[in-house]
């Protein structure tokens, strides 16, 4: 299957931020990729904009080291490095001074997509947003894309929606969750809202539970100043694992459209019901398995701050009462994977006598790595010795199914970025949404700062701490097990 490239419009990006590593590891050479791929015009521009004094040719320099090193050998084409190279800028920026405005204003044209990425802390957003429009640089099409953490809490989170649209309107905001760009995230759109077969069954009439997973390895070695005072909850839950269960507990939006979607979604974080301080188990990592402690990466030898959570919610609607979502997250386990498991409730009667033979009918969709689909089904037992059942998966990699293409899956920033440019919305998150989420966030870290709150300890290289196997125990289920 051959993918189709459509090209956008040309455009001028500013990265503010430009010299920093998301910009680095993602946006640059996310943006070659799609120059690679012929999806970016002749005639665009690419802007890095950043507090360092450099010249352009370093900044270009720097573009091609992050090429050289975080995009795939087959895709090193050096003709077409020269030719995107030749399409990147540099402007030495004050954010919260005067510095650099006038040059920024004098390269941003009026007559092409306009958008300024503002890959920074969110402290300067404001300010940014503020210049851009005392300068005179952007206008009222101008797009901005702000970078998590959108705030750190529901009073910050208002401030900041607050302190953009003094300068820009909704429509010209984009939130990113990075996320939301992953395919195999969209594709769980696709599978409920272009299959006849699992909607009717999408309810908790059929479904038992559900249990989503982001399993990571890596630890927060060298990023612990900024994980230490955000943690699983801030980092992951509020914002990643959100939006899976929205995208697997909404309604069907009238049509796969910005806010039709985002609609939807907002009635799921809003019937969520608070979470009881028993339905929540916080973890940090402890040395294990051969791998340094949370403590030690950390810097505050006496952090209580959560590497991993694992939580039961509970949604207010007709189509989820009596269903819970199982979420857990965290750092340093045994296996990096991140999975959906719908898992159904029995058939109201048996007609065979092998129950022991029986088990649910789980629908596993995964996201990351190994992507793909496995539906487990009960067969019968080849062979004679009567009606024996057995369960089997039928099970699909998206590499193999699509072929090469699927293989090469894109990462989500490129998708992002170019939605940005033809100013789709879709699959970025609306002001409202983010504060919705953080009203449900809130009170579940209020409660464990008011208590005083310790995390459990757990292995690195683990599976997560004893308590979080309980949560379910307790309600007669099992989660699945972390592995590869
Ligand atoms: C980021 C978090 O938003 O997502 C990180 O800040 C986390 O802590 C990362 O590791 C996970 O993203 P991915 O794409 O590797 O699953």
């Amino acid at each position: 299957m051959v993918s189709r490239v459509i090209p956008v419009e040309p455009f001028d990006l500013v990265i503010f931020g430009g010299t920093g590593d998301l910009a680095r590891r993602k946006i640059i050479p996310g943006l070659y990729r799609r120059f690679w791929a012929g999806q970016i015009p002749e005639g665009s521009a690419i802007i890095g904009a950043a507090r360092s004094d450099m010249t352009e040719d370093e900044f270009r320099t720097n573009a091609r080291s992050a090429i050289a090193e975080f995009v795939a050998k087959d895709k090193q084409d050096p003709a077409i490095i020269d030719a995107f190279v030749a399409c990147i800028g540099y402007e030495t920026i004050d954010a919260k001074g005067t510095a650099g405005w006038a040059a920024l204003k004098k390269r941003v044209r009026k007559d092409v997509v306009q958008a300024f990425y503002f890959s920074v802390a969110p402290s300067l957003f404001g300010d940014i947003a503020e210049r851009l429009h005392k300068h005179g640089i952007a206008t009222k099409d101008s797009r901005i894309v702000v970078e998590k953490p959108f705030g750190r809490d529901l009073a910050s989170a208002k401030a900041l929606n607050a302190g953009l649209a003094q300068h820009f309107n909704e429509a010209q905001i984009y939130r990113i969750d990075h996320y939301l760009g992953k395919e195999t995230v969209q594709n769980l759109m696709a599978v409920r809202f272009a299959n006849i077969l699992f909607e009717p069954l999408w309810k908790s009439e059929y479904i038992d539970h559900v249990q989503i997973t982001v399993a990571e390895t890596v630890s927060v070695e060298g990023r612990g100043a900024y994980y230490d005072k955000s943690g699983a909850m801030r980092d992951m839950v509020q914002n990643h694992m959100m939006q899976l269960l929205c995208l697997i507990a909404m309604e069907p939006p009238y049509h796969f459209d910005p806010d039709a979607v985002r609609d939807e979604k907002l009635k799921v974080i809003r019937a969520l019901d608070p979470v009881r301080p028993e339905d929540i188990v916080r973890g940090q990592y402890m040395a294990g398995n051969g791998q340094a402690g949370y403590l030690e990466h950390c810097e505050d030898a006496s952090s209580k701050t959560e590497s991993y959570i694992a939580l039961k919610a509970n949604i207010s609607n007709w189509r989820w009462k009596g269903t819970p979502f199982y979420l857990r997250t965290g750092k340093r386990l045994r296996a990096r994977t991140s999975e959906i498991a719908i898992t159904f409730r029995e058939p109201p009667h048996s007609i065979f006598d092998d129950a022991e033979g029986w088990r649910e009918n789980v629908l596993v969709i995964r996201l990351q790595p190994n992507e793909g689909m496995n539906l487990m089904m009960m067969i019968k037992e080849p062979g004679p010795g009567g009606m024996r059942l057995t369960q089997v998966p039928l099970d699909m990699s998206f590499a193999e199914a699509l072929g090469a293409d699927g293989a090469d899956i894109p990462d989500a920033y490129e998708r992002l970025i170019m939605d940005v440019i033809r100013g789709n919305q879709t699959l970025f998150m609306r002001g409202d949404e983010v504060e919705a989420a953080w009203a449900w966030t809130d009170p579940i870290i209020n409660g464990w700062e008011a208590r005083g709150d310790k995390p459990r300890n757990y292995d690195a290289g683990s599976s997560g701490p004893e308590d979080a196997l309980m949560l379910m125990h307790r309600d007669g289920r099992r989660w699945r097990e972390i592995r590869e």
